[in-house]
């Protein structure tokens, strides 16, 4: 029973991977697979936002953001028999007008290599595919030039964004 258990849970992770694969770049030594697929391990996504500085959060409250999520994007890297979490992003959204990118990261190891833009690019296509037009998100001040790069206005019109937290 155990046996064909796990050969099932095999066999729907594999087609899970081939539904919700989205690009694939070949490099000389693995290759990087974009996937909408939400089967995350929370512990490795903790690892890559640990790799770049990134306070950590509980994985309780992680979850339920993954799972409130619209779109969610992973990138993976499939080196012969090894295969590891190195970029992720997700969006939330009211599912017609109006959505919000968070968590853009890219492990170090793999920034400069034009994977930050790709995985931006998806998310995008992801919500222009769902037709919704207004997209925003919040860049940390030394990333502004990477978001404009990409199309994204600081205050369009002079709109700024307001934050609210508990006094
Ligand atoms: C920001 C981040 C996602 C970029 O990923 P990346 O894979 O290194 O970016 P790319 O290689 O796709 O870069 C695309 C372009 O943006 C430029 N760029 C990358 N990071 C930049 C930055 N911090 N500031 C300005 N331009 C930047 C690149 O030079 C490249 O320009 P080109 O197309 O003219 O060559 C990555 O550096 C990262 O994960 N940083 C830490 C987490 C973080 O700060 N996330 C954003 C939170 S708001």
């Amino acid at each position: 029973m155990g046996f064909w258990k796990s050969l099932f849970s095999v066999t729907d992770s594999v087609e899970t991977a081939q539904k919700t694969r989205l690009r694939q770049v070949k490099t000389p030594t693995s290759q990087i697979f974009f996937s909408t697929d939400r089967n995350i391990d929370l512990y490795e996504l903790e690892e890559l936002c640990d790799s770049v500085g990134w306070a950590r959060r509980p994985i309780r409250k992680v979850r339920k953001a993954i799972e409130h999520s619209f779109v969610v994007i992973t990138i993976r890297e499939q080196r012969g028999s090894f295969n590891r979490l190195i970029g992720f992003a997700r969006a939330t959204s009211d599912r017609a007008f109006n959505a919000t990118i968070w968590d853009v990261v890219v492990h170090p190891e793999f920034q400069g290599r034009g994977l930050g833009k790709a995985l931006m690019q998806e998310v995008v296509k992801e919500l222009r595919r769902a037709d919704i037009s207004n997209i925003s998100l919040f860049a940390d001040a030394h990333v502004v030039d990477f978001y404009r790069q990409l199309g994204f206005n600081a205050d369009p019109e002079g709109i700024k964004g307001m934050f609210w937290y508990p006094p």
